[in-house]
């Protein structure tokens, strides 16, 4: 399984990080172009690479990690999704007036299989060692689709996080987003 993402900043580069150190290879982008992601890439290591959004998209996982207002622009001209997972990341302040900021997303990936992770965490919790003495990070995710809710769940166990189903992108979502109970909540798992 490859990765990619789109959107290459600080929650990119943190789950890219987790993803190198498994041993996966992960295709960074952002709207300025490869060229400007060297740096970055050399820092990840020798399975990182910077790509188009096009390049990073084809993976059969794919993070969002753009800001809210980029996410329309980032979603435009990339290749049919046709059931590769979408890992949308982001959080918004904006009031959506039905739904939810991933039901948002899902409407402009049409044939993504959208999973809603990460944007309860704050970065420094996303790029720590989920491994903690006390127990491992929590990390909440929501979906409609159960098999890739499943293939979610996995990588994430694999990386050492704790992942806890939200449920579907409309309760989970409501459960994760800002202001949602979740939201905000670095909590550790007993193992
Ligand atoms: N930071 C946190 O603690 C945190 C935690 C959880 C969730 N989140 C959410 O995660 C998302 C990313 O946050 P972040 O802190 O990683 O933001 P960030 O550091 O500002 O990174 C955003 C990235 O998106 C790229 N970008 C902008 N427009 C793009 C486009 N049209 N196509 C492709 N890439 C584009 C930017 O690069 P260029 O401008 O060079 O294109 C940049 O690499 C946000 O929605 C945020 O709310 C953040």
């Amino acid at each position: 399984m490859d990765f990619g993402t789109i959107g290459a900043g600080t929650v990119a580069q943190a789950i890219a990080g987790h993803l190198v150190t498994a041993g996966h290879e992960v295709t960074l982008s952002n709207s300025r172009g490869p060229d400007t992601l060297l740096d970055v890439v050399t820092r990840l290591g020798p399975l990182a690479s910077a790509g188009t959004a096009g390049e990073a998209a084809a993976a059969d996982m794919v993070f969002l990690t753009v800001m809210w207002p980029q996410v329309g622009d980032a979603l435009v001209g990339l290749p049919e999704w046709d059931g590769r997972i979408l890992v949308d990341t982001t959080n918004t302040f904006a009031d959506l007036e039905a739904g939810t900021a991933s039901e948002f997303v899902a409407e402009r990936a049409p044939g993504a299989r959208v999973v809603k992770a990460f944007n309860t965490l704050h970065a420094r919790y996303i790029a720590a060692d989920p491994r903690h003495a006390e127990g491992r990070q929590l990390l909440f995710y929501a979906g409609d689709d159960i098999a890739a809710k499943t293939t979610f769940h996995e990588l994430a166990d694999a990386l050492g996080f704790a992942p806890v189903d939200a449920g579907t992108l409309r309760e989970g979502g409501r459960l994760m987003q800002i202001g949602g109970p979740l939201s905000a909540l670095h909590a550790l798992r007993q193992d």
